[in-house]
């Protein structure tokens, strides 16, 4: 079974994913950690994104690896963050890393978080949720975890939800089918019981 989890950048999607994951016991896919690897050895090999995507070795866990580097860190510096977007504007990378996640969420029980799961990757997931926050929140949010300015990640903030939606990109549209969770005025845990009881109501439907 798939649970995809979409939506914005800061409206909580690691946290809420990783923490769904472990009530239910399925293992979780954190597939903004691909594009951002990928855009991290883009810029130390100077090779095309689109090439190293389709050869990139990736191992996901409680730590990235990277050809079996370290760099849980290094892909989340704010010059890794903004390069991502970029590179995950590549319709060559997309494919690259699409055909990965298909083939990892193809068997056994996963929540994958990202922004195109519902629609691209996972379009049968049993439950889509797309997460929402307020522009505001969602900074404050950021700031409170990365100790950065507020001001500041707000401005980067829009200008990253700017690349992320242009015309060519619907991909990052909440999927018609996905059950709409605001998290602006919410609790992690009342989050996590409103996903956990539509994975219930799933299995209902699916027995
Ligand atoms: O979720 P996270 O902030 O780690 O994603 C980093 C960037 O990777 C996003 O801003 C987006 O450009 C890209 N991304 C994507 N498709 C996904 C996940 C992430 O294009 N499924």
């Amino acid at each position: 079974m798939v649970i995809a989890i979409d939506g914005p950048a800061g409206t909580g999607k690691s946290t809420v994913a990783r923490a769904v994951a472990e009530r239910l016991g399925f293992t979780y896919l954190d597939t903004g950690a691909m594009y951002r690897a990928v855009a991290l050895a883009a810029d130390r090999t100077g090779r095309p994104p689109a090439e190293v995507a389709e050869h990139v070795d990736i191992e996901l866990g409680a730590h990235v690896l990277l050809a079996g580097e370290d760099v849980t860190e290094a892909i989340r510096t704010p010059e890794v963050t903004a390069a991502t977007s970029h590179v995950a504007a590549d319709p060559a990378v997309r494919q690259a890393l699409v055909a990965k996640q298909k083939a990892i969420v193809a068997d056994g029980d996963w929540v994958a978080e990202g922004r195109d799961i519902g629609t691209v990757v996972a379009p049968d997931a049993a439950v889509k949720v797309f997460l929402t926050a307020t522009p505001e929140e969602r900074a404050k949010r950021r700031a409170k975890q990365t100790g950065g300015e507020y001001e500041t990640i707000l401005r980067d903030q829009a200008e990253r939800d700017e690349r992320d939606s242009t015309a060519d990109r619907a991909i990052f549209e909440a999927p018609a089918d996905s059950v709409p969770v605001d998290t602006t005025e919410l609790t992690l845990d009342q989050v996590i019981d409103q996903i956990a009881t539509l994975v219930v109501e799933a299995k209902e439907i699916g027995a």
